[in-house]
C-alpha cells in the first residue's frame, strides 16, 4: 500500500511518525473519511469545508489546497481505479518534544492521508442490523471530527460483543448518535434526527438526507429522540460515509414492528443511491 505522509508517497511499511507526534500522545488532531463512487470523489467540498471546521476549532491552520491532487494520486498509486475507495485523512500538530501540554511556538502539522478499497455490509445495508443503546459518554464538542475516539471506539466494541451492527448514544434520556453514524428514527411519515450542535457531529450523508427530504416533500423534524420514546416510532436507520443509509431493525431487545427495514428507509436509500449512480 503507497501511503501519503508529510510531503511524500511511501510504501506503508516506510512511513514513519515521531512518537511526540502529538496526535499519538494527546489526540490533538483531526480527521476525515471521504469515499469515492464511480471513481470521483463524492461530496468532497462537503467534507473539506467539515475539515477546515474542524481544524479552526482546534486551532489548526493548515492549507488544504493540495490535498484532492494527493488523494487522486493515491487512487492511482493503489490501483484502485476500478474499485471504490476509502480515503482516511488525519491532520495533527505535529511533533512537540519534550511533551508539553501546551501548544507548540513553532511546528510542522503531520499529515497522512491513506486509500483502501471500501467494503460496504450489503446484507446489513439491505436487511437492516441491530443495535443497542448506551451513554454517551463522549465530550461535549462532538461537532469537532476530533481523533480522540476513545468513549466512540469502547462503546462499538460492546455493541460488537453482543452482535449488534452499531452502538446509539444517549445523553440525560436523549439520544444523540451513534458511536460513528447519525441516527434517524420515522413517525407518521415525518423524520426525526438530532439537531445540528455540539452533541452531534455535523455528518456529510445526515445533510445528503435532510436535503433529499426536502426534494421529496417528507418532513424533517431535527429535534433529539428520547430513550422512553423509542417505541412510539415505525423505522430507524443509521447514515454515514462508510453505512451509506442502512435500516435498523432492533434497539436493544426492541424490535421494529414487521422486523424488516421501513418503507420511508428505503425510499430514502433507493433515492441516496440514484445519486451516487450520477456521481
Ligand atoms: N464517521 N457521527 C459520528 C460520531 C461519526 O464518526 C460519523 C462518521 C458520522 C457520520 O458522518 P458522515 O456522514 O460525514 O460520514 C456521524 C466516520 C465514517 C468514521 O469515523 O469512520
Amino acid at each position: 500500500m503507497i501511503v501519503y505522509l508529510n510531503g511524500e508517497f511511501l510504501p506503508l511499511e516506510e512511513a514513519k511518525l515521531s512518537p511526540f507526534d502529538r496526535g499519538f500522545m494527546f489526540a490533538d488532531g483531526v480527521y476525515e473519511v471521504i469515499r469515492t463512487y464511480n471513481g470521483n470523489l463524492f461530496r468532497y467540498e462537503d467534507h473539506l469545508d467539515r475539515l477546515r471546521r474542524s481544524l479552526n476549532f482546534i486551532d489548526l491552520e493548515y492549507d488544504l489546497s493540495f490535498t484532492k491532487d494527493v488523494i487522486y494520486q493515491l487512487i492511482t498509486s493503489n490501483k484502485l481505479d476500478k474499485n471504490e475507495s476509502l480515503i482516511y485523512l488525519q491532520i495533527t500538530r505535529g511533533n512537540s518534544v519534550p511533551r508539553s501540554h501546551k501548544f507548540p511556538h513553532s511546528f510542522v502539522p503531520t499529515i497522512f492521508i491513506s486509500a483502501t478499497q471500501i467494503k460496504v455490509n450489503e446484507t446489513g445495508r439491505k436487511n437492516g442490523i441491530s443495535v443497542i443503546s448506551l451513554e454517551d459518554l463522549r465530550w461535549k464538542r462532538c461537532d469537532i471530527k476530533s481523533v480522540s475516539l476513545l468513549p466512540a471506539i469502547l462503546a462499538n466494541e460492546e455493541a460488537y460483543k453482543k452482535g449488534a451492527g452499531e452502538a446509539i448514544l444517549f445523553r440525560d434520556g436523549l439520544i444523540t448518535e451513534g458511536t460513528h453514524t447519525n441516527f434517524f428514527a420515522v413517525k407518521d411519515e415525518i423524520v426525526f434526527t438530532a439537531p445540528e450542535g455540539n452533541q452531534i457531529l455535523s455528518g456529510i450523508t445526515r445533510k445528503i438526507l435532510l436535503e433529499l427530504c426536502k426534494q421529496l416533500d417528507i418532513l424533517i423534524s431535527e429535534e433529539f429522540i428520547k430513550t422512553n420514546e423509542l417505541k412510539a416510532f415505525e423505522e430507524f436507520f443509521v447514515t454515514s460515509t462508510t453505512k451509506e443509509i442502512t435500516p435498523v431493525i432492533k434497539i436493544d431487545s426492541f424490535t421494529i414492528p414487521g422486523n424488516k427495514p421501513g418503507r420511508l428507509t428505503m425510499k430514502l436509500q433507493n433515492e441516496f443511491q440514484k445519486l451516487t449512480m450520477m456521481n
